[in-house]
């Protein structure tokens, strides 16, 4: 089910602060409990400092003392289903199985689910480390 996903991230993107890219992008996660959280993008004048939509909902989770990701939904005005940026890939991977589905979507309706692991292969996770 991931309508209530849609309409959570519909709704974050009308508050992005877009002025420079005029993108404005909207991200809702499931976490483990069932709770819904929710991100827009945050540019910034100084342009690398702007975070994304998917990272504002992390942030948003994890301040609320969850770590689990079940599910995801981005949504942005793209002509085709906005793909999370390399950086959003690793941070959702920090939080999702490798089996977490991320639904990607245009505002008109258009939408491409793809897995973490598929998004991310190859993850530099903590295996690496020896952990
Ligand atoms: N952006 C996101 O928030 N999430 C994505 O998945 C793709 C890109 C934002 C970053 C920037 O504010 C704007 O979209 C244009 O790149």
């Amino acid at each position: 089910m991931k309508t209530d996903l849609r309409a959570a991230a519909l709704a974050v993107r009308e508050n992005a602060h877009a002025p420079y890219s005029g993108f404005k992008v909207g991200a809702a996660l499931r976490a483990a409990s069932g709770v819904v959280y929710t991100g827009c993008n945050v540019e910034n004048i100084a342009y690398p400092e702007g975070t994304c939509a998917e990272a504002g909902a992390i942030a948003a989770m994890v301040a609320a003392g969850e770590t689990v990701i079940a599910q995801a939904y981005v949504v942005a005005g793209s002509p085709l289903p906005v793909t999370p940026c390399g950086g959003c890939r690793q941070k959702l991977a920090e939080f999702g199985a490798g089996d977490v589905q991320v639904t990607m979507a245009t505002v008109e309706g258009a939408e491409q689910t793809m897995s973490v692991a598929d998004l991310l292969p190859g993850a530099f996770d903590p295996s690496f480390l020896g952990r």
